[in-house]
C-alpha cells in the first residue's frame, strides 16, 4: 500500500465498528497514526485493537462530541501525545429515528446535537490546532444519502445530514486561507465488512437507537403505508454500494496531498446509486459483470 499518509496524525470521531473503524483502518494502512474517539470507550478500544492487529498504531479516546470540555480534552490528549493533528474525520452520529408524525423533541434534539454541534466543536478545536502549527490539514465530515434525498421515517437524520453538507461549504471557506481543506463523504448503506461485525451477522444499516433506518409509526386508523410492501427491485446500477473499506480508500485519498486543492466538495462511492434517475430500475446483480474486487485492508 502506498504510504501517502506517512507521519500524519488522524483523529476519527464515533469510531464504532462499522464505518468509523473502516475509515480508521484505511487511514492507518496508508501510513497515518489514528486517534479513535467514541462516547463508548469499548468502541474506541476495539477500533485501536483492530489497527494493532493489522500492524498499525493508534490511541483510544473516550468523549462525547457534544460536550466542548470533552472535545478540547480529547484534542489536547492527541496533541500532547503526537504533537499535531493533520486529519480529522467527523463520523459520530445517531442513526435511525422516526418520521415527522412520530419523532420526539428529545430524540430530534439529541440527534441534531451529536451531528451538528459535534461536527462544529471538533472542527473548531482541531482546525485551531492546525492554524497554530501551520498544518495544511484535511477535515472530512461524514454525511449520508439522506442528507441529499429522503426516505420516510428519518426526519431528524435528514435534517442534520443536510446541515452537515452546508457546514462543509461554510467551514471550507473559513479555513481556505489557512490551507485547510474541508470536504464531505456520503456513505450509501455500505455492507459491513469488519470481521467483528460480520461474525455477529449485523444488518447492513445499523442504528444508534435500536432499529433499522426509518422506524416508527402508530396504529391509528388514519395511518397510511410509507413503503412499497412487495419485493424490492434491484436499486444500484453496479449491483452494490460497497463496504466501509471502499469508503476508507476514498477518505484516505481525500486526506492525501493528491487532493491538495479539493475543498468544499462531496464524494460518494456507491456504484451509481445516487446518480440514478428515480425511474430507472437496474438489472439484477446476477446479470451484471460487476465491479472489480475490493482492495482489502486486512
Ligand atoms: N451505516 C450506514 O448505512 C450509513 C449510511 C449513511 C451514512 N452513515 C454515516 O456514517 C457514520 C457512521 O455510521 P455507522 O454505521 O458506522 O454508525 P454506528 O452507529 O455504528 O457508529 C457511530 C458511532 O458514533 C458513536 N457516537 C454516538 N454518539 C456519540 C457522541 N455523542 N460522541 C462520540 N461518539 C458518539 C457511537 O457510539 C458509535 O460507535 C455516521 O455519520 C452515519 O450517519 C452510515
Amino acid at each position: 500500500m502506498e504510504q501517502f499518509l506517512e507521519k500524519r496524525i488522524a483523529l476519527v470521531t464515533g469510531a464504532g465498528p462499522n464505518i468509523g473503524s473502516g475509515i480508521a483502518l484505511a487511514l492507518a494502512a496508508y501510513g497515518a497514526t489514528v486517534a479513535c474517539n467514541d462516547i463508548d470507550l469499548d468502541n474506541a478500544e476495539a477500533c485501536v485493537a483492530r489497527l494493532e492487529r493489522n500492524g498499525y498504531r493508534g490511541m483510544a479516546l473516550q468523549g462525547d462530541v457534544t460536550v466542548e470540555e470533552e472535545v478540547a480534552a480529547n484534542v489536547k490528549e492527541v496533541l500532547d501525545t503526537y504533537g499535531k493533528i493533520d486529519i480529522l474525520v467527523n463520523n459520530a452520529a445517531l442513526l435511525g429515528g422516526k418520521g415527522v408524525l412520530d419523532e420526539t423533541a428529545e430524540n430530534f434534539a439529541r440527534a441534531v446535537l451529536v451531528s451538528g454541534l459535534g461536527t462544529f466543536l471538533y472542527t473548531k478545536h482541531v482546525a485551531r490546532s492546525m492554524c497554530e502549527r501551520q498544518i495544511r490539514g484535511s477535515i472530512v465530515c461524514i454525511s449520508s444519502s439522506h442528507g441529499w434525498s429522503a426516505s420516510p421515517g428519518v426526519v431528524a437524520y435528514a435534517f442534520h445530514k443536510g446541515g452537515v453538507n452546508n457546514f462543509v461549504r461554510a467551514a471550507a471557506m473559513d479555513l481556505a486561507p489557512y490551507g485547510i481543506r474541508v470536504n464531505s463523504y456520503t456513505p450509501t448503506a455500505p455492507t459491513p465488512d469488519n470481521p467483528d461485525l460480520v461474525q455477529k451477522n449485523v444488518p447492513p444499516i445499523l442504528s444508534g437507537r435500536g432499529g433499522r433506518i426509518g422506524g416508527g409509526g402508530g396504529d391509528e386508523p388514519w395511518r397510511r403505508p410509507t413503503r412499497f410492501s412487495g419485493d424490492r427491485p434491484p436499486l444500484v446500477p453496479m449491483g452494490t454500494t460497497g463496504t466501509p473499506t471502499d469508503i476508507g480508500h476514498c477518505v484516505a485519498w481525500l486526506c492525501s496531498d493528491y487532493a491538495r486543492l479539493i475543498t468544499g466538495c462531496d464524494f460518494v462511492v456507491d456504484g451509481g446509486a445516487r446518480a440514478k434517475n428515480f425511474s430507472y430500475m437496474p438489472a439484477p446483480m446476477s446479470e451484471l459483470l460487476g465491479p472489480l474486487p475490493v482492495v482489502p485492508l486486512e
